[in-house]
């Protein structure tokens, strides 16, 4: 009578304590880990797979989490924009460099590396910004505004983050040139009134004769693009939607990449890219083709923001 009712009690108290016993050698194993050094602290190596997605995990969720409920102000001032733009050349720009500019000295050998914000903003919203840029980040190089920039200069500095995406490394010359000179005003009105091509592409390209007049044309004898083809004269095309320049010069937006493929010497006189005559409704169906090439996050992001995106105030 007595042993049915034994077994299961003991079942769980073993159960319980093979658990415990388990959890205390894991933890043990950790501590012994960490103590015995094998771990390695340096800066300059790479932390491993495993710790750095779960760092990374950890991050953003954290960053989530923390950054609900702040109230964004209206970041389409263009004075703030231009404040945003002086602070950032002044804080962030030696460690995260800027469009055509590197980070200094500082910004190398910091693990992990700060990255090129008119890339990595495009994963955060407003809100997340303003709090990575007052708090900064535990465990890396990166500092937090909070004490010494006002709440004001902070969101100028988002405000500015939200259209780094549009800059090309030539704006981002021409701008600094004139802060330099001391004559900002107008020259800073790069929040332009037209589209990028946004609207037209979703209106008028055509994705599969885009990928027809790639063949046709030639392109893709001089460019790798993953599903189709293996040139090597160009840069590979592959991913094309996530490429933040085209040539290096222009923001890869879908009226530059038209612009770009019917007169690559336009741009760039002596480009190895050859002028091909494209007619602009035919550059517009392989923008179409190439934009379904890689993650569209980029773009969603950068048509968000081109939109003004006036419904809601975060994106
Ligand atoms: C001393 C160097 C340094 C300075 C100065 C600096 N940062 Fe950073 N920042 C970093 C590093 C390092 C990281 C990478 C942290 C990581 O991946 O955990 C980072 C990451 C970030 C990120 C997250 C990017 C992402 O998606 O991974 C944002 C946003 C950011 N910084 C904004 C700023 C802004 C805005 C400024 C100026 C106000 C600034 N940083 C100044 C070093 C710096
Ligand atoms: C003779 C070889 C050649 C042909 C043909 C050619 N390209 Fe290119 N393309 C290049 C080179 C080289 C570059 C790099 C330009 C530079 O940076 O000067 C380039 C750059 C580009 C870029 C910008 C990519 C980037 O990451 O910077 C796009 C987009 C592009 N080509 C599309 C096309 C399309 C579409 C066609 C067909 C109409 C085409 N190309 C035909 C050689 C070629």
């Amino acid at each position: 009578m007595i042993r049915p009712a034994r077994v299961p009690k003991l079942t769980i108290k073993t159960t319980l304590f093979i658990l415990a016993a388990c959890l205390a050698v894991e933890g043990l194993g950790g501590l012994f880990f960490m103590a015995s050094g094998l771990y390695n602290i340096a800066a300059d190596e790479p932390h491993f797979t495993l710790a750095r997605w779960m760092l990374q995990a950890g991050r953003t969720r954290s960053i989530q989490f923390r950054s609900r409920g702040i109230k964004v102000p209206n970041l389409r001032d263009p004075s703030l924009v231009r404040n945003g733009f002086v602070l950032y050349r002044k804080n962030c720009q030696p460690c995260h460099g800027a469009p055509g500019v590197a980070e200094q000295q500082i910004g190398r050998g910091i693990n992990p590396k700060p990255p090129p914000l008119e890339i990595a903003s495009n994963h955060w919203t407003n809100s997340q910004l303003f709090w990575i840029t007052s708090h900064g980040l535990k465990m890396s190089g990166m500092p937090g505004f909070g004490s010494h920039l006002s709440e004001t200069d902070r969101w100028a500095i988002v405000a500015f983050l939200r259209r780094i995406v549009l800059l090309s490394p030539a704006d981002y010359e021409r701008f600094s040139n004139a802060t330099d000179l001391g004559i900002g005003g107008q020259n800073f009105s790069w929040v332009s009134n037209e589209d990028y091509g946004f609207a037209q592409l979703k209106a008028q390209g055509n994705s599969d004769r885009g990928r027809d007049l790639l063949h046709q044309y030639g392109c893709i004898t001089c460019h790798t693009i993953a599903a189709l083809s293996s040139g090597n004269t160009g840069p590979p095309l592959t991913d094309y939607a996530e490429r933040q320049y085209i040539a290096g010069l222009l923001v890869n937006v879908p009226a530059n990449t038209v612009a770009w493929i019917t007169n690559p010497k336009r741009f760039k006189a002596d480009t190895a890219m050859p002028n091909l005559n494209v007619q602009p409704a035919q550059a517009l169906d392989m923008a179409a083709y190439l934009y379904t090439l890689g993650s569209p996050r980029r773009l969603t992001v950068l048509e968000r923001i081109v939109a003004g995106h006036r419904s809601r105030s975060d994106y």
